[in-house]
């Protein structure tokens, strides 16, 4: 029978059980999560398994993350389902701080991005985001001193921003970039699809498929700017409110005029009722 993991909330807990795992020579990865677990982050914990890591999961909805009118307060809360979904996969803990332990009272430090972080796609429409997932992000990273930290390309300017900022700090944790998991219809798997109506579930695919057809239009020698513009229209038909559909420089994000200034990554968000999705791939 499967063994739920042990549920650290304290930091002298986590410190004790983490200084016992590396005390037996392990090497630590963590997952962080805000929860509502679904196979895309099994998958991460997965990776960090086949690589003979011990595995920590951190479940934290960081407030600091969400503007005000966003969804903190709605976002899903699982944690019973989410310990169920990780007791078959031999994870060594799970982090579930509370907001006090993990923003005590007098925190007022937040990290200040560039580079990716600017890049003009989510931190267009989601100014305040960047910022509190570096500050937790980096929080995580020293409450865990992790070896290694595993991240989906899903979030894939979360990404790049993440990995810059543990480069650029000197953090003894390494970024590893785990590819999407897909729906068999190719919706990218999200916490947030639970979100959709049955109706906007059937139209969600579309995202991925737009981007499949930029694709192959770009490697057929179609310009950028066409390929991209009929994209976006394929994606206002079926009915997204569309924030972006972009190609950019796959490290940095920089814009590019071709894809001669590649490697490429096409990335999109797009709303769909109340739900916003995003979603990128590899031109
Ligand atoms: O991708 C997420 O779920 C969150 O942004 C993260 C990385 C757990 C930080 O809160």
């Amino acid at each position: 029978m499967s063994k739920r993991p042990s549920v650290v909330r304290t930091l002298p807990i986590l410190h004790r059980t983490l200084d016992a795992l590396r005390g037996r020579k392990a090497k630590i990865a963590i997952v962080p999560t805000m929860g509502a677990l679904h196979d895309g982050h099994l998958t991460l914990v997965r990776n960090a398994r086949r690589r003979g890591l011990k595995v920590v999961v951190s479940i934290f909805v960081n407030p600091t993350q969400f503007a005000p009118h966003e969804d903190f307060g709605s976002y899903p809360r699982t944690l019973n389902e989410d310990l169920q979904k990780l007791s078959a996969e031999g994870v060594d803990l799970v982090w579930a701080p509370n907001a006090h332990v993990m923003y005590p009272e007098g925190f007022v430090t937040r990290i200040a991005l560039e580079g990716p972080a600017v890049a003009g796609l989510e931190d267009t429409y989601r100014p305040h985001f960047f910022g509190g997932v570096a500050t937790v992000v980096g929080k995580l990273f020293a409450q865990t001193r992790a070896d290694f930290a595993m991240f989906g390309e899903k979030d894939y300017q979360q990404l790049k921003v993440v990995t810059r900022m543990a480069k650029d700090l000197d953090l003894r944790t390494k970024v590893i970039g785990v590819p999407t998991v897909r729906e068999k219809d190719g919706l990218a798997m999200s916490s947030r699809n639970v979100y959709l109506s049955a109706e906007e579930r059937r139209t969600a695919p579309v995202l991925h498929r737009t981007m499949k057809s930029v694709s192959a239009k770009l490697r057929a020698g179609e310009s950028l700017e066409a390929a991209l513009a009929e994209g976006r229209e394929t994606i206002a038909a079926a009915g997204f409110a569309i924030d972006y559909l972009e190609a950019r420089h796959a490290e940095t994000l920089a814009k590019i005029g071709s894809i001669k200034d590649g490697p490429v990554r096409l990335l999109v968000a797009a709303k769909l009722g109340r739900t916003r999705l995003i979603d990128n791939m590899k031109a």
